[in-house]
């Protein structure tokens, strides 16, 4: 629950010994003399048994069962400090999670050119059992120098803002139409019928969709079969995520033989490949009939001009890391304007003027992805060693940076709890001013050339479909606080006691 999130971040009487010992070596880890440090064997964490490690406390009645809580990020902190040691079971690596953010800026900028994050192993192993050696997989599954070029052939198209900006008008289109679905699907009560998030996905994956192939999914359809290609593409898009949680964070026995989890995995990424291809497929033949002028073509058009298949595979990590994301983050901004009313209502005057520039409306969306990330922390796998708070991590390391915990610490934001967009636009001299927050403490789309190739996208959606949608609906909450569900997203999870009044 979000209110349990915002508990005190840390009560020093309650952390144990190895915290305060943490911070006092803290002071002298500027040193070069790598022998005065600790092995990361010493890093705290949950007590380890021979054998089985630190598994018991994971078993259900364990201090540490209860991973799918919101809590548990905190939690770990909050027993260990800043960095906190996870050992990994059945071949999966250990993990660190790190809590500070001078550290966090450390590592991140002394990565080399080509950062390692390890995000989804059973995708990755889907991916590569797929393709030659040499060929590449993606973004989301590529390491170093497949991952590289890849990112240099798609990052001159992906991050041009005038191309982008081409989408804007269509993805009004889509705010305009999500608008009117949203009508039609109100009852009396002014809530939504059926389930709130299949319908913020489904605008998701309409606004995305757009981009990515450039057409029209039509998944705002009322006769829109259960069984039809986008509805599938959805559930599969959200299984996946719930998938690799299982298997590629959780404790799984998958690396040594394929258990029934491991199975339907192979079967749903297999799935998800096949309904993109044919949605990439299906663009393809439509554009073909379009003709576009060199300043009208879109990102699916200009990567198919420069490799086919680099267009295919972009494509279809779009309609992957694109539809969950931007759709808990809306889901997270109507919640907090709905919990803020006097904040909406200075929104939509804003919304009233019309004009280009809507500053308050971005510092809403920053506001609700600084309070509900929906991606808690950025991981990578270390290329080097590093010294981190008086501790030696080998090369080859797993970090998390947790963003969600940092973030909403008052020694980078004051009143962090507080639904503020006010601290993104004010002046340099007033001290809600977000740039006095150390810049590694909120990274809601994560770091340097391996950082979210889809932020001016996402942001773009958001923005767009908010601004509509506030200026037509007056968005309510009753009820207890919504519920946050971690997993490899944070997934907002039912019930959506949200009310869309006519403004
Ligand atoms: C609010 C929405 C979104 C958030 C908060 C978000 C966040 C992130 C984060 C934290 C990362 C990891 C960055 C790192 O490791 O440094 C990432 C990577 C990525 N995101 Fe997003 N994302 C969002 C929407 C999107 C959209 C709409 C797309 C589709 C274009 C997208 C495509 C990707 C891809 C392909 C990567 C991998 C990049 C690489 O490794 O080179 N994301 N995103």
């Amino acid at each position: 629950m979000i209110t349990s999130k915002f508990r005190p971040v840390i009560c020093l009487a309650t952390v144990n010994k190895n915290f305060v010992r943490t911070v006092a070596v803290n002071k002298t880890v500027q040193t070069e003399n790598t022998q005065s440090l600790r092995s990361w064997k010493e890093v705290p964490g949950p007590s380890s048994l021979p054998l089985i490690g630190q598994l018991h406390h994971f078993l259900p009645g364990g201090d540490l069962s209860n991973i799918a809580s919101t809590d548990f990020i905190e939690l770990l902190y909050n027993k260990f400090g800043p960095l906190v040691r996870l050992q990994g079971f059945f071949g999966a690596s250990d993990i660190y999670f790190l809590y500070d953010a001078e550290s966090t800026a450390q590592i991140l900028r002394s990565e080399d050119n080509m950062p390692v994050r390890p995000g989804f192993p059973s995708l990755d192993y889907y991916r590569r059992s797929k393709v030659k050696e040499n060929e590449p997989t993606g973004l989301i599954t590529d390491h170093g120098e497949l991952w590289k070029q890849f990112r240099s052939t798609v990052n001159p198209v992906m991050l041009q803002p005038k191309t982008i900006k081409l989408y804007s008008g269509q993805l009004d289109e889509v705010a305009q139409d999500m608008i009117k679905r949203m009508r039609s699907i109100r009852g009396e009560d002014n809530m939504l019928k059926g389930n709130f998030d299949m319908e913020m996905n489904l605008w998701a994956l309409e606004s995305i969709g757009l981009v990515a192939l450039g057409c029209r999914l039509n998944c705002f359809d009322p006769n829109l079969p259960e069984d039809s290609p986008a509805k599938k593409l959805i559930q599969l898009v959200h299984d996946m995520f719930k998938v690799a949680n299982e298997l590629d964070f959780k404790p799984s026995m998958w690396r040594y033989y394929p258990t029934k989890t491991f199975k339907k995995a192979m079967k749903m990424y297999e799935d998800q490949a096949t309904v993109a291809r044919y949605f990439v497929d299906k663009s393809i033949e439509e554009l073909k009939v379009k003709g576009k002028t060199e300043d009208q073509k879109g990102i699916l058009e200009k990567l198919l001009e420069i490799n086919k298949e680099v267009a295919l595979i972009m494509a279809s990590d779009m309609l992957f890391a694109g539809v969950d994301t931007a759709a808990n983050t809306i889901t997270a901004t109507f919640y907090l304007l709905a919990k803020n009313q006097e904040k909406q209502d200075k929104l939509r005057e804003e919304l009233k003027s019309d004009s280009e520039k809507r500053p308050y409306l971005r510092a809403c969306i920053k506001e609700s992805l600084r309070l509900m990330p929906v991606v808690a922390g950025n991981f990578r796998m270390t290329t080097k060693e590093h010294n981190v708070l008086g501790y030696l991590l080998p090369k080859g390391t797993h970090v998390s940076f947790v963003h969600q915990t940092m973030a909403i610490q008052d020694k980078h934001f004051p009143k962090p709890k507080e639904f503020l967009p006010e601290r993104w636009i004010v002046s340099k001299d007033d001290p809600l001013y977000h740039g006095n927050a150390h810049p590694f403490a909120n990274m809601p789309f994560g770091f340097g050339v391996r950082s979210c190739i889809g932020r001016r996208i996402a942001e773009l959606e958001i923005e767009t479909f908010l601004a509509r949608a506030i200026q037509n609906f007056k968005v309510e909450w009753f009820g207890p606080p919504i519920q946050v569900t971690p997993s490899s997203l944070n997934y907002i999870t039912g019930p959506f006691n949200f009310v869309f009044k006519d403004v």
